[in-house]
């Protein structure tokens, strides 16, 4: 036999006992986007390299030695996409969306990072994204945060996951406590590990939120960068707070909170959850003012998330709020012989016509009673229609219940999609 050619490494199959989950998970956040009245934006999975350094940072870890780059045939260097708030400026701005305009966009699909796999840590992911543009005031940073809480509550899980919110103010004010921080860290040099001081030197917020402890420590009693914040950013972090207490969010100031990419100002926020081990982060997400006019727009106010829809799902399914719910069909159609396929087929089509929602399979591939039954249990099947030579002579078709012990009954064609309902239905 020939060698099998497995899946790359990081990159999962959504297998049909899987998909039914991702479905309903789906299906949930199309209903909540539509309920705020936000609207769905598609980019392509791959765009220039350049969009990615220039948006995400040349100095963090996705852009440094996560994304999937490479040249295409013409020489131009491309990358798959690692997250989609890049895009979606980039779109906004190519097709006019941002300019003079308020726009609430969602979106959904692969993102791709080159990081060790592990559980809640793919380089295939998926994330499901809001990006807000034109809107300034933190009315709309509360309304990203209460779209996201109203998923948790829709699922069941409000109580698994906890917001931590930070304000990082202004470029300048950031600036100048850069400084701050760099003059405090520095005193410290002896107690911070090797990749803290390299951030030190390129990227000093990014220490706030290292994983060593020792480093932690340092940190702990570092200059906050609350205390530095432009009156502006106080106040409009001030409001936020507000507008989260009135609608009865609770969360945490987490004054480390910095996030992994560059592009953020003001507001800042992740929903962590301690049910997923080491990947807790389910959804984060900020305020992003400077990008549109980084990325060549004119400057427009940003606020979004996005969430990560593997950790979603393996959280729902750590907390048992979803079923696999993998059943292929509820009426299984068979065919006793070769001259009553058309009929059956004609059964089924018209069924289909009648009831689109009903998922109506026909058996193929012939075989004798016994196993056409088997293959209706296999399908999930509530009902089985047993179509032979005698019911298609009196355009009659015999309806056997499989999951319960109710009668074999023998009706007319014309009489299904009323004999179904009730069966179904009980
Ligand atoms: P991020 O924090 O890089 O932000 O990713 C957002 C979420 O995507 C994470 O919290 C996590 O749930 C999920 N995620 C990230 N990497 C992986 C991975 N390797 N495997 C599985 N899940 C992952 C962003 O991407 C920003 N674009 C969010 C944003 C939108 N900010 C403003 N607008």
């Amino acid at each position: 036999m020939a060698k099998t050619i497995q899946a790359i490494r990081g990159m999962n199959d959504c297998l049909p006992t899987e998909s039914g989950k991702w479905q309903q998970v789906e299906a949930t956040i199309r209903q909540v986007v539509a309920s705020y009245g936000y609207q769905e934006i598609r980019t392509p999975i791959v765009e220039s390299t350049d969009l990615f350094k220039r948006s995400i940072g040349e100095v963090t870890d996705i852009v440094e030695k996560e994304m999937y780059t490479f040249e295409d045939r013409n020489g131009d260097s491309l990358t798959l996409r690692p997250e989609g708030t890049a895009s979606a400026v980039r779109a906004g701005n190519e097709h006019g969306l941002i300019y003079n305009q308020q726009q609430r966009l969602w979106y959904m699909g692969p993102m791709f990072r080159h990081e060790r796999p592990q559980k809640g840590r793919y380089r295939q992911f998926h994330q499901f994204g809001v990006e807000t543009y034109g809107l300034e005031s933190a009315d709309i940073d509360a309304e990203v945060i209460l779209l996201s809480a109203r998923l948790w509550k829709l699922f069941g899980i409000e109580d698994a996951v906890s917001l931590q919110i930070n304000s990082l103010g202004s470029n300048e004010a950031r600036q100048a406590y850069k400084q701050t921080l760099i003059d405090y860290l520095s005193a410290h040099k002896s107690q911070l590990d090797e990749d803290s001081l390299r951030r030190l030197e390129s990227n000093p917020l990014r220490v706030l939120d290292s994983k060593n402890p020792q480093v932690q420590e340092v940190v702990a009693n570092a200059p906050s960068l609350l205390d530095h914040l432009d009156e502006e950013s106080e106040a409009h972090f001030k409001k936020l707070c507000e507008l989260l207490d009135a609608a009865g969010i609770r969360y945490e100031v987490n004054p480390k909170l910095v996030r992994g990419l560059d592009y953020y100002n003001r507001t800042v926020f992740e929903w962590v959850t301690d049910s997923l081990g080491a990947q807790g982060t389910v959804c984060a997400g900020g305020r992003y003012d400077g990008l549109v006019e980084q990325l060549g727009g004119k400057a427009a106010p940003a606020v979004g998330f996005a969430l990560g829809l593997e950790r979603l799902v393996l959280l729902l399914e750590t907390l048992d709020k979803i079923e696999a719910n993998d059943a292929a069909a509820e009426i299984y159609v068979t065919a006793m012989g070769d001259d009553t396929l058309a009929y059956a087929s004609q059964v089924a089509e018209t069924l289909r016509d009648q009831k689109p929602a009903w998922r109506v399979m026909l058996h193929c591939g012939g075989g004798n009673f016994k196993k056409q039954l088997k293959r209706a249990d296999k399908a999930g099947a509530v009902v089985a229609l047993l179509i032979g030579s005698d019911e298609m002579a009196a355009g009659q078709v015999s309806v056997k219940p499989l999951r319960n012990n109710g009668e074999q009954i023998t009706v007319a064609a014309t009489e299904l999609p009323q004999v179904l309902t009730g069966m179904l239905a009980g």
